[in-house]
């Protein structure tokens, strides 16, 4: 059998994989879809929710730090991707790079720990998602009963509705996608404007003192609830000060997801190599730029101490006195997280895609369907997944979960920029990390120092997740893959029957 070094899938395979006819995607998207993708990934429960509940809890007015360094670490990690995406355009991001460098088994892990990122991403965003549904309709005087609907619901019908709709539109093709995200994104971003060029006539120069508020002992920070960080080093648990804006933008992390998956559609590009750089990097950089603005108009037009937990965007309209706008960013929020869940479902399901091509995955599910040219199956099970998720956990406290896994994924593609150069220093890169090893180093330390400031008890959770995942792949990935034994054989096999038909 192979062993785990030769195991590396080399990149003209991987590339080369993606002209098999039973598994191509249809090639239809340009930089400004993919940036639109981007930004409609971008944006949601982190701006629309996180914001308050960072700046009550954490970091005071300067959540609007907590945003730029949280945007700096993903922009570390941005560079990264995208000369990824540069030079191996194949679905899969994160996965198939480090199939290409540091081969199978962390293919495998990074593609079990995507799973944190993206499917359980979607369902905390559905989830978001009922509870501005239940806000709207209770502002129109019809709300549903909060065991059906909201944060709390124990059965959360429009949670799964929303996944189930857009599960459909996934699988009816990407261009499809592209096009209703498109409108959502304009909608999403109109609003965001709306609350900065509104909100700072409303700003009252007050609420910014103090803006970083003295660190104090935190009431129920201790033992697993505090920052890694925090107990590795023995400290006695804070909140606010300068450990506060840092474990804030451990928490914020989570508005910047996304930007990662406009790599996963890669095979979707019309020229990759020039457009997926420009996708990535250019959602990254508006998304950063919106954010920082939003959160120092929010927190200037309300005290950080009232800020509302669940809608404090429009509540702090609402504290000015103007409710209007303030139902307004409901309506916009609303149709922001519909975009969000359904891009993180579509990275998920390109993920797996991937990984059924590469046989860690049966390879009947990455059947492509004949008319829509999409990966029905794996659509269809993503969606149940979501879907069952949604419905039935409450995923508030989740989001944690979400941003260990995809500062995982950083620390690995980082790296795997590293090793690419070392081994492959011939392959053509049309966009590349400046710097080399320093800049991918500082993403690796940048990330893992995040990781750090997320509680203990998140990283007992994804502990457990990652053992289970590789105890699944030496049951199964492992001796199905393409470069087992049995694979190899199965494809010589294909090879034989392929040649005798024709
Ligand atoms: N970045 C996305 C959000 O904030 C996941 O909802």
């Amino acid at each position: 059998m192979a062993t785990n070094r030769a195991r590396v899938k080399s990149v003209e395979e991987s590339i080369r994989d993606t002209e098999e006819p039973d598994h191509q995607l249809k090639k239809n998207l340009s930089a400004l879809d993919l940036t639109v993708f981007g930004v409609g990934v971008i944006i949601g429960t982190g701006i629309f929710v996180l914001t308050g509940e960072v700046a009550k809890t954490d970091s005071g007015p300067a959540v609007a730090i907590s945003f730029v360094i949280a945007g700096i670490v993903c922009g570390l990690a941005a560079i990264c991707y995208a000369e990824f995406a540069s030079t191996v355009p194949v679905a899969g991001s994160a996965y198939t790079f480090s199939y290409a460098t540091l081969g199978e088994l962390v293919a495998w892990i990074i593609g079990w720990d995507l799973v944190l990122e993206l499917a359980l991403g979607a369902a905390t965003v559905a989830v978001g998602w009922s509870g501005y549904l239940n806000q709207l309709l209770g502002d129109l005087g019809i709300p549903l009963p909060t065991s059906i609907a909201g944060e709390e619901a124990r059965f959360n019908i429009p949670a799964m509705f929303i996944v189930a709709v857009m599960t459909g539109v996934l699988i009816l093709g990407i261009k499809l996608s592209s096009r209703v995200t498109s409108v959502i994104v304009a909608i999403k971003v109109a609003i965001v404007l709306m609350v900065i060029g509104v909100g700072i006539f409303y700003v009252k120069a007050a609420n910014y003192t103090p803006f970083i508020p003295p660190a104090e002992p935190s009431e129920t920070g201790s033992g697993l609830t505090a920052p890694l960080i925090q107990t590795l080093f023995g400290f006695a648990p804070s909140t606010f000060g300068v450990g506060g804006i840092l474990a804030g933008a451990a928490i914020v992390f989570f508005a910047f997801i996304g930007f990662d998956i406009v790599a996963t559609a890669a095979e979707e590009t019309k020229d990759p190599k020039r457009d997926l750089p420009r996708g990535i990097i250019g959602s990254l950089v508006i998304c950063t730029v919106l954010y920082v603005a939003v959160s120092l108009v929010v927190v200037g037009m309300q005290k950080y101490t009232e800020l509302s937990t669940s809608a404090p965007l429009a509540d702090a309209f609402r504290s000015v006195g103007l409710p209007f706008f303030s139902g307004l960013i409901s309506v916009g929020a609303l149709a922001g997280l519909t975009s969000v869940v359904m891009i993180l479902m579509l990275g998920q399901s390109r993920v797996l895609f991937a990984m059924s091509r590469d046989h860690l995955l049966p390879p009947t599910l990455g059947a492509v369907h004949p008319r829509y040219g999409t990966p029905y199956k794996i659509t269809v099970i993503t969606g149940i997944v979501v879907a069952v998720l949604a419905g039935l956990i409450p995923l508030s406290t989740l989001a944690e979960l979400v941003n260990i896994g995809t500062l995982f994924a950083f620390v690995l593609v980082s790296y795997a920029v590293i090793r690419l150069r070392k081994t492959r220093p011939d392959l053509h890169r049309s966009f590349r990390v400046p710097l080399v090893p320093l800049l991918p180093w500082l993403s690796v330390a940048a990330s893992i120092y995040l990781m750090l400031n997320l509680p203990g008890e998140t990283w007992l959770r994804f502990v457990i997740w990652m053992l289970l995942g590789v105890a699944l792949y030496f049951v199964y990935g492992r001796r199905n893959s393409r470069f087992s034994v049995k694979g190899a054989a199965e494809r010589k096999a294909a090879g034989q029957q392929a040649g005798g038909e024709r």
